[in-house]
This record gives C-alpha cells, sequence and structure tokens, in this order.
C-alpha cells in the first residue's frame, strides 16, 4: 500500500483526479470504479475542467458505482444516480450506455445484484476503483461486521452511517436504512484502487487502515491485501 501525503483537500483532489486522467490516458476503454460521498466532489470538479480542457475523455469509458441506497428512485436528489450525474456525468463526456449504477428500485434484489456482478465481468473488470471510507472504516456500504459479503448486495446501514450521512438529508428519518453496494471482492477484483481520505474526522480509520492490520471490524483494512493501493490522504487526516 503506498501512502501519498497532501497539504490539504485541493492538492488530494487534484493528485487523485492526474491518475484517474492518467488511467484514461493509457487505457482510454477503462473501466472506472465510482465513489460518492463529499471525498471525491473535489476530484470530480477537477475531472470536469481536465474534460473540458481535452486533458481527460470519457468517451470510450465505462462506469460502475459502489452502491445506492435502497429503496431511492434515480430522480430522488438523494440518490447516487443523482449525485453522480450532478457532479460528473452530466459534465463529462461518457457515454450514458456506458454508465452502471445499482438500481435503488429494483423489485427483485438478488437479481439486480446477481446482473451488476455480470455487468462487471463482462466488461473485463475493473481498472481503476476509486474509493472513500466512512468514519466506521467502511467501503462503499461494507460496514463493520463479524463477516463480509464478498459481492454485490443488499445491507442494512448501521447506526453510525445513517448518522453521518444525514447530513445529506432534510432530516434523519428520511436516511434509508438499506443499500445496495459491491462486496469486498468486488472491490478486491479492481487492478488499480485509489483511496481518498480528507479531514480530521477521519484520522481513526485512516489509522486503522495504515496499521496493516487486518479485521472485519474495518473493512478498509483488507485493502492491505490488495496488490496496487494508493491511499492519497491530506496532512489534516494524516496527523489527526
Ligand atoms: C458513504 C458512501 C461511501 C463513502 C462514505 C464517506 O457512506 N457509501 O462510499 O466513502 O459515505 O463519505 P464522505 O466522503 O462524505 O465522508
Amino acid at each position: 500500500m503506498r501512502v501519498i501525503v497532501c497539504e490539504n483537500y485541493e492538492e488530494m483532489s487534484k493528485v487523485a483526479a492526474n491518475m484517474v486522467a492518467g488511467q484514461l490516458l493509457l487505457k482510454p476503454e477503462s473501466v472506472l470504479g465510482l465513489a460518492t460521498g463529499s471525498t471525491p466532489i473535489g476530484m470530480y470538479e477537477e475531472l470536469v475542467r481536465m474534460n473540458k480542457a481535452g486533458e481527460a475523455d470519457f468517451s470510450k469509458a465505462k462506469s460502475f458505482n459502489l452502491d445506492e441506497y435502497y429503496p431511492l428512485a434515480p430522480d430522488n436528489d438523494q440518490s447516487y444516480h443523482y449525485f453522480m450525474n450532478e457532479h460528473l456525468f452530466s459534465k463529462v463526456n461518457i457515454k450514458p450506455e456506458n454508465i452502471n449504477i445499482p438500481d435503488g428500485t429494483a423489485k427483485d434484489v438478488q437479481a439486480e445484484c446477481d446482473s451488476y456482478e455480470q455487468r462487471i465481468a463482462q466488461a473485463g473488470g475493473i481498472d481503476l476503483q476509486i474509493l472513500g471510507i466512512g468514519n466506521n472504516g467502511h467501503i462503499g456500504f461494507n460496514e463493520p461486521e463479524e463477516a463480509l459479503h464478498s459481492r454485490t448486495h443488499l445491507t442494512d446501514l448501521t447506526e453510525d452511517t445513517i448518522e453521518a450521512n444525514a447530513r445529506f438529508f432534510a432530516s434523519r428519518d428520511e436516511v434509508p436504512r438499506q443499500a445496495l453496494t459491491m462486496g469486498m471482492a468486488s472491490i478486491m477484483g479492481a487492478r488499480k484502487i485509489l483511496l481518498l481520505i480528507s479531514g480530521k474526522g477521519k484520522h481513526a480509520p485512516l489509522k486503522a487502515v495504515l496499521s496493516g492490520k487486518i479485521t472485519t471490524s474495518v473493512p478498509a483494512s483488507l485493502l492491505n491485501l490488495h496488490a496496487d493501493t494508493v491511499v492519497i490522504t491530506d496532512r489534516a487526516a494524516y496527523e489527526g
């Protein structure tokens, strides 16, 4: 695991955006694994700028998002579909048919999860996976548990996560209690992973990951088993 410590959020966002743009330059038809949350917003802003400047080309790229609230319709402004359109998809030259996000309205949840895994496999697997981290060490919505799921599944959100994500909703009661998320093997199958960690509040999960110890109570710690993970953090998260 390589660690890059940036001075601040802006620098972290630029470093990450440059890596995504580099990936697209090396392999224009790259399959990108994308994340939501506040952490990658700066990276997406920089990618939008680079796309307009001709420095990042999404025309042949495919994308798979990590997760989506369940149940939540794509046009709901709290959905991750909405978030991605707002911050990236509507502003860069990615083709709509190349965008994949778990369907938060799926009636047959198992069929949706199976189809999501199949679509990732058919695309040739994920080349570059972007991750943020929850305060409790979750990645995607793989919450700390005694046993983690390997593949895309429906999961219950922990009280911690409901609390942390309530800031995006009108009230805590409106936060969905469940989500569809890629599993640990879906994430670990990516050829390269960039884990973005920003702010003092993320010092504890970052420290747990960098300790090198692997535990299902910090799902992100499993990234220590991945051959090509880069942690990009700002000084605030690194020093705490
Ligand atoms: C959500 C997402 C995660 C994200 C986490 C942290 O729960 N499912 O993918 O990493 O929030 O979000 P933030 O970056 O806003 O702290």
